[in-house]
C-alpha cells in the first residue's frame, strides 16, 4: 500500500514559530520602534552584518542622523565616514540617494507602498518587505538566506536555491506559513531563529521550536539543506598603491561611484614616471571580499622634497593630507589598517 506524503500545516507551524520569538526573541533597540526611517536604516545595516558587529553603527548613526532631513542636509562623505568598518559602501551611497527621493519627492515622509518603497535606491525585495511588514503590517515575506535555509530544512525541500525562481518559490512558501497581521513579527522571528538556532554551520537543533517537525533534523539530512547547485565565483584580482608620503602628509585620492569601494578614499594607483623618486619598502597584502580574492601591493615612496611633493600631488590631482587625518576619511579595509600601523601610535594597554 502507497502510504500518502503528509502535507504539512503550515499555519500551525507559523504559530509555532511565533510563540517561540514571543520567549525567545532578541531584545533589540529597533524592535521598539515602527518609525520606517529607522527599520530602513536597522535593515540595511543588518542584512550583510551580522548583529553584534552592527549595533555600534546602528547607534552612532542614528544619533548622527536620526531623521530622513538629517541624513538628506548630510554630505555623503560623512554618510560614508559613519559606515565606516561594515563594508559594501554603496549601502551608504545608497542611503543618501533615497534620502534625496523622500526628501524631494516624498516631502520627507517614507512611501507605504510596497511598489514605490522598491523603486527606492538601495532597496531590494527583501528590505521593502521588512518595513512593509514591520512598519505597516503588510504581509510580505523578508526573503533572505534565512528563510531559505529555515524553510528547506523544515520542509525538507531541495529546491534549488540557485535557480532563478528560489525567491518566488521560498516567497510562497513563507506566505503559508505566516500569520495573518503578524508579518512583522513573522519575518523577524525567522531572522531570528536562522541567526541564532538554525545556523548555517552547528545548528542547536535541540532548542529550535521545529525539532519535532523539521524533516532535515528527523532525517539527519540538516546539512543537505538548503540545496545550491551553483558555487559563488571568485575572481582573482592584483591591485597596486602608492603610499607617497613628506614630513607627516601622504596623498590620497577618492574613488569613483564605480565598482567595488565606491567612493572610498584610497592611496594613488601608480607612479608618474617624471619624478625622481624612490621606493624603500613594498608590502603585500591579501584581501577577500565575497566575490573577489585580492592580492594588494603597497608601496611606501619617500620624498624629500616639499616641492617635489605638491607637484606630484598637482599630476596626481590627488589630496594632501596629514598623518593625524587618516580617520576623517573612510578607506577601504585593508588601507585602512595599513595607513593605521603606519602613522597611528601604538595604543597603550
Ligand atoms: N537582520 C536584518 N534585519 C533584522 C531584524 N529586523 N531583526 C533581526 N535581524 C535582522
Amino acid at each position: 500500500m502507497k502510504t500518502k506524503k503528509q502535507i504539512p500545516d503550515f499555519l500551525h507551524l507559523g504559530q509555532k514559530l511565533l510563540y517561540w520569538y514571543n520567549i525567545n526573541g532578541r531584545d533589540l533597540p529597533f524592535r521598539k520602534t515602527k518609525d520606517p526611517y529607522k527599520i530602513w536604516i536597522c535593515e540595511i545595516i543588518f542584512q550583510q552584518t551580522r548583529i553584534e558587529k552592527g549595533m555600534t553603527h546602528y547607534h552612532n548613526f542614528i544619533e548622527r542622523f536620526p531623521t530622513v532631513e538629517c541624513l538628506y542636509k548630510a554630505d555623503v562623505d560623512e554618510v560614508l565616514l559613519y559606515w565606516k568598518g561594515l563594508g559594501y559602501y554603496s549601502r551608504a551611497i545608497n542611503l543618501h540617494k533615497t534620502s534625496v527621493i523622500i526628501v524631494e519627492k516624498y516631502k520627507g515622509i517614507f512611501p507605504k507602498n510596497y511598489s514605490e518603497i522598491l523603486l527606492l535606491p538601495g532597496i531590494g525585495k527583501y528590505t521593502a518587505a521588512a518595513i512593509c511588514s514591520i512598519c505597516y503590517g503588510e504581509n510580505y515575506p523578508s526573503i533572505d538566506g534565512n528563510f531559505y535555509r529555515v524553510l528547506s530544512r523544515l520542509l525538507g525541500d531541495g529546491f534549488d536555491i540557485s535557480n532563478h525562481n528560489s525567491f518566488q518559490y521560498f516567497a510562497s512558501l513563507a506566505t503559508k506559513l505566516m500569520p495573518i497581521e503578524e508579518s512583522g513579527k513573522f519575518n523577524q522571528a525567522m531572522m531570528d531563529l536562522g541567526a541564532t538556532v538554525c545556523k548555517v554551520k552547528n545548528p542547536n537543533c535541540k532548542d529550535c521550536p521545529f525539532s519535532n517537525d523539521c524533516i532535515a533534523f528527523l532525517s539527519d539530512k540538516i546539512h543537505s539543506y538548503p540545496v545550491k547547485s551553483k558555487k559563488t565565483k571568485i575572481i582573482n584580482e592584483e591591485l597596486e598603491y602608492y603610499f607617497i608620503h613628506h614630513g607627516q602628509q601622504l596623498l590620497i585620492e577618492q574613488r569613483d561611484d564605480k565598482g567595488i569601494w565606491k567612493k572610498l578614499f584610497q592611496l594613488p594607483t601608480d607612479l608618474p614616471a617624471n619624478f625622481a623618486m624612490e621606493i624603500i619598502s613594498s608590502e603585500k597584502i591579501n584581501h577577500n571580499l565575497t566575490h573577489r580574492r585580492l592580492s594588494i601591493t603597497i608601496h611606501e615612496v619617500q620624498i624629500d622634497s616639499a616641492q617635489t611633493f605638491v607637484e606630484i600631488n598637482e599630476w596626481y590631482q590627488s589630496k594632501i593630507i596629514s598623518n593625524n587625518e587618516i580617520s576623517k576619511y573612510s578607506f577601504p579595509k585593508p588601507l585602512d589598517k595599513y595607513l593605521k600601523t603606519r602613522l597611528l601610535p601604538p595604543k597603550k594597554d
